[in-house]
């Protein structure tokens, strides 16, 4: 059970838009029938969640449209690591639906969805529990007194170094330029986590294995940068 006074478990808001464009009778179709097969239950055991046995749990918060989950879902079936549960958070519902568009055209039985707040996920998790994080391109709030509607903050960033496995990856992704420096600064002031660039080409240049997303191929503020980051064990 939640703690309602527990400072790491105090509410935050979730910042902009859960509802879009009418969604077609197939997609409504689809929320009622697969997402309900699908759901991710924050608080639950999260391994239990899948019907494989799980021994990873990978988490993409703000997945959009799903491109970025959903090709990370096949990379790990067609690798033979069925043992990866890829869990995605995301409140729009039009992104969740077309995500759900592509799943029932190809069924993976690998990715569980929660359509709502990423925190709600991360703060109802097992310590260590998680072996991957994403977050790419989250909405840049790029007005200074809108920072601190950012998903990354020094809190959250508390939350996920208790979540992550010693060892484990946060990869991030932005096109925006204050949103950069912003998540630079946070991330390497922590503690928990070690920056892994070893030079400009590993942030200049999406690395192997890590599937593009809707956003990045628009990059509308400025060439994307990748930031990998490992979860120290301290
Ligand atoms: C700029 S879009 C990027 C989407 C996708 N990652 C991409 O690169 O195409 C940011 C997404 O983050 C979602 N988002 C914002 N706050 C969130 C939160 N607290 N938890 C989960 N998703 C969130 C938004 O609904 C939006 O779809």
């Amino acid at each position: 059970m939640t703690e309602p006074d527990h400072p790491e478990r105090k509410r935050r808001s979730l910042y902009g838009r859960r509802k879009g464009p009418k969604l077609s009778e197939r997609q409504s179709g689809l929320r009622q029938t697969l997402l309900r097969d699908l759901a991710f239950t924050p608080n639950a055991d999260p391994w239990a969640q899948f019907p494989n046995s799980v021994k990873e749990l990978w988490l993409e918060v703000g997945f959009g449209a799903g491109e970025h989950l959903f090709a990370l879902a096949e990379q790990c079936l067609a690798e033979q690591r069925s043992d990866v549960g890829l869990i995605g958070a995301e409140p729009y519902e039009m992104g969740v639906a077309k995500l759900l568009g592509k799943l029932s055209e190809k069924p993976l039985n690998n990715v569980r969805l929660f359509e709502g707040d990423g925190g709600e996920i991360i703060a109802g998790l097992p310590d260590a529990s998680l072996s991957r994080f994403f977050l790419l391109f989250p909405d840049p709030w790029p007005k200074t007194r809108h920072h601190k509607r950012r998903f990354l903050q020094m809190e959250m960033l508390d939350q996920l170094a208790r979540v992550l496995k010693p060892g484990a990856e946060l990869r991030f992704a932005t096109d925006d330029k204050s949103y950069l420096p912003y998540a630079l600064e946070r991330l390497c002031a922590h503690p928990k986590f070690q920056w892994m660039a070893t030079g400009p080409g590993d942030w200049k240049t999406r690395p192997a294995g890590w599937p593009p997303t809707r956003y990045e191929s628009k990059a509308i503020k400025g060439p994307p940068v990748y930031l990998a980051f490992r979860a120290c064990d301290n």
